[in-house]
């Protein structure tokens, strides 16, 4: 199989990597966290002009913990959708000249692609069809991955992402940012059945709910309702709101994973984003899937959150189909995961 050199510069992690059969041979991740920390979240501008200061550094480091030389390099890939335009410029741009100036092929990469494979880096032996969780800070969905480069969107949220929903309500108790580490923590600490918030069916003209979309705005108010009303009252249970908060995503976000895994027969689902990483949710699901024999994965941590790994393994599927991106290649804000072909000739 082959071996990709790929480049990550979404959001705000800049991030290089060398993968090999589905092998890490590095993965070095510069994360831009501190710089955006006193802003409560990404300000696109600064982000962009960290990529530019950290991408050098990035690159050499991966190129040089994988000890391979350019000869060993089979293409040069970079995510260049969806995400902040100017962020995704500079890999872009990286990728494109690297590409240009050592004489390989460039792939331009779906930044959710590089999520739906990441549980291939410890997961080698896994193939299509499989259902994937994706769960991130921009994108809540199930889509059912048939092969590469063929998907089917079966549920989404239809308003905020999981983890936009655990950054809101970190805002909302005074967590700071990111929000889903600080929830995750702090759950540990608290009652999950403290209160009682809405699950965020959305209704069916016909009646009923739709068996696998979800609204989060609605839990995020109904956070926001009761942070008034126990703020009015005294001291904030910030340790419980957490808690109930994160079980009722995991509680919602597993329900609807596992319905949907059982009326499509798929065996084997697997989760990918950053809300991955988040405690509640594996255990939930990992509970409920045991029970319906089905097969859950997860990614190591490392890999839940955006690296440049998961990209050189969606780059290297497509490698492997004989896909190739041409050097006019732009970066795009939106892109559906469903359009991901749209990148290659
Ligand atoms: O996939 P990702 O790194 O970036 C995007 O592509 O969006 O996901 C970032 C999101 C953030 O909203 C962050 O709060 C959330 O993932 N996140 C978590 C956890 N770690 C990161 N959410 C819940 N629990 C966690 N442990
Ligand atoms: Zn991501």
């Amino acid at each position: 199989m082959a071996t990709i050199l790929a480049l990550e510069t979404s959001c705000d992690e800049t991030s290089a990597a060398v993968v090999r059969d589905r092998t890490v041979l590095s993965n070095i991740v510069a994360s831009q966290i501190e710089l955006h920390q006193r802003f409560g979240g990404v300000v696109p501008e600064l982000a962009s002009r960290q990529h530019v200061i950290s991408l050098g550094p990035v690159l050499e480091a991966a190129l040089s913990q994988s000890q391979i030389s350019w000869a060993d390099i089979d293409a040069v890939a970079a995510t260049c959708a969806p995400g902040l335009v100017g962020a995704l410029l500079v890999g872009v741009s990286a990728g494109k000249t690297l590409a240009m100036v050592h004489q390989k092929p460039f792939i331009g990469v779906h930044h959710l692609e590089g999520h739906l494979y990441a549980a291939y880096l410890t997961q080698p032996e896994l193939q299509p069809p499989f259902l994937c969780l994706l769960v991130s800070g921009g994108h809540t969905s199930l889509v059912l991955v048939r092969r590469c480069g063929d998907y089917q969107i079966l549920g989404q949220t239809r308003d905020d992402a999981a983890g936009e929903a655990f950054d809101k309500v970190a805002r909302l108790l005074g967590l700071g940012y990111p929000g889903g580490p600080v929830i995750d923590r702090l759950a540990q600490q608290g009652n999950p059945s403290a209160f009682s918030l809405p699950e965020g069916n959305i209704s069916l003209p016909e009646g009923g709910y739709h068996p696998y979309d979800t609204s989060f705005s609605g839990l995020k108010t109904a956070v926001l309702r009761l942070v008034e009303r126990l703020q009015a009252a005294g001291a904030l249970p910030t340790a419980d709101l957490a808690a109930s908060f994160q079980a009722t995503v995991a509680r919602v976000l597993t329900k609807r994973a596992i319905a949907c895994a059982l009326d499509h027969q798929v065996p084997t689902l697997v989760v990918g984003g950053g809300v991955a990483a988040n405690s509640g949710l594996r255990s939930h699901l990992t509970v409920a899937a045991a029970e319906q024999g089905i097969t859950v994965l997860f990614p190591p941590l490392a890999y839940c959150t955006d690296n440049a790994a998961m990209i050189a393994c969606a780059a290297a599927e497509h490698f492997e189909h004989g896909h190739r991106s041409p050097l006019t290649l732009g970066s795009q804000s939106r892109l559906p995961v469903t359009a991901a072909m749209d990148l290659y000739h």
